[in-house]
């Protein structure tokens, strides 16, 4: 017997949930599952930037699609750094940052776990508690050991700083401790800029790796603001790993585009380490498609259309703050109280924990043709002006059940 007694993989929480909405035949469904933004018609839009980038690039490009560099698009890749770091960052002017294009955020993490891994094979990862399902996946396939600092608190439906920072005090030396610098998936809740100021000391005082990932830049407060933890860290003399993903913020989920990001202590530390990350490339996918690096890097690198993208995106923001006005706005007509919707309102980007349990988003789907994850994590960009009413109508049934239950 040779595969006769392999089990079933037991199917993905999130990718799982999506491909069971598809399937879903009944009418008025709501996917509020996996991290797509869809606009006010449901429709996860093509943006203008991208066509014209599209059109460029199919006007210019006519030759036969080589191989890129195991690194990726360079012109990419520079363009990603000034994006992530700003253009005057030290790190970026003086050449410290080893960048890769990678296969969106997930290929990020698995990259950067693979490098970390065989070069700190002692230490540890410490992601928060909840974070996005597929952060442990993948750093435990890496090899790593994967443990949860306390984050999010349900009371508040905050974070609970002082107890994250107490326990990152703790951690040995060259821990890698995985971060969220905006729209904390799946909770939507984020440090302030003040509770970055306070870490930063504390990860550098205690010789830690931070690890950031970020995806939704753009979505919670604005570009400037979404990408301060990244550019704070940048400033204190950090030396620190950064994983982004293009997916959400330009539309392009199926190009799956993204980079890694090392930031060394030098320009000779930074071209040694990207060889590293282009080695380990070699032996996973050898190197990236070229389509998204080029479609992303002809609107970064113009500064019309990267003009226009920055609207979109800023479009998106104010939909998505609208749609948590929206669902407060309802929640309230439904007679809940203050502390059932107004968090809502705090949270930031895509993703809101409701609070339910495991039973109740079963419920949620089952008997309402509403999906959200298994852990109570929400999209709230699926919501549209059509299906928001539906949606309180549901959560309050839902939570009128629980409370008589
Ligand atoms: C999500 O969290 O829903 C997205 O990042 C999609 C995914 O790959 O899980």
């Amino acid at each position: 017997m040779m595969f006769k007694n392999i089990p079933n993989f037991p199917g993905d929480p999130i990718l799982g949930l999506a491909e069971q909405f598809k399937k879903d035949p009944r009418e008025g469904k709501v996917n509020l599952s996996v991290g797509l933004y869809h606009d006010e018609e449901g429709i996860v839009p093509q943006l203008e930037s991208i066509r014209r980038a599209r059109d460029m690039y199919f006007e210019n490009e006519t030759k036969a699609s080589t191989y890129l560099p195991m690194g990726g698009y360079l012109p990419y890749r520079k363009e990603v750094e000034k994006l992530l770091f700003g253009e005057d960052a030290q790190s970026v002017k003086e050449g410290n940052i080893a960048t890769i294009q990678s296969l969106g955020g997930s290929g990020a993490l698995s990259i950067g776990g693979m490098f970390l891994k065989k070069f700190y094979p002692e230490s540890k990862v410490y992601v928060s508690n909840p974070t996005w399902g597929n952060h442990i996946s993948i750093f435990e396939a890496a090899g790593f050991k994967v443990e949860k600092y306390p984050y999010y608190d349900a009371a508040t439906h905050g974070v609970d700083f002082n107890k994250m920072l107490e326990f990152i005090r703790q951690l040995t030396p060259k821990s890698i401790v995985l971060l969220h610098p905006c729209c904390h998936n799946p909770t939507g809740a984020d440090l302030t800029e003040a509770q970055w100021d306070a870490l930063i000391p504390v990860l550098k005082d205690h010789d830690l790796i931070p690890f950031l990932d970020i995806a939704y830049m753009g979505m919670g407060n604005g570009f400037e603001e979404d990408t301060y933890a990244i550019r704070a860290m940048e400033k204190s003399g950090l030396y620190f790993v950064v994983s982004h993903s293009f997916s959400k913020i330009f539309s392009l989920y199926g190009e799956r585009i993204g980079a890694l990001c090392v930031v060394c202590e030098d320009q000779e530390a930074a071209v040694a380490v990207e060889s590293q990350l282009c080695g380990t490339v070699r032996k996973v996918y050898s190197n990236p498609p070229s389509f998204g690096a080029h479609l992303v890097h002809n609107v970064l690198s113009s500064p019309e259309l990267k003009a226009l993208w920055i609207e979109e995106v800023n479009g998106m923001r104010k939909r998505i703050k609208d749609m948590r006005q929206a669902l407060a706005d309802e929640l309230k007509l439904q007679g809940q109280q203050p502390e059932e919707y107004e968090f809502y309102l705090k949270q930031k980007g895509m993703f809101s924990f409701t609070g339910f349990s495991k039973e109740q988003a079963v419920a949620l789907r089952e008997e309402e043709a509403i999906y959200i994850i298994e852990n109570g994590r929400m999209c709230i960009a699926g919501l549209t002006s059509g299906n928001v009413k539906k949606v309180a109508d549901a959560f309050a049934k839902i939570e009128l059940a629980g409370e008589n239950a």
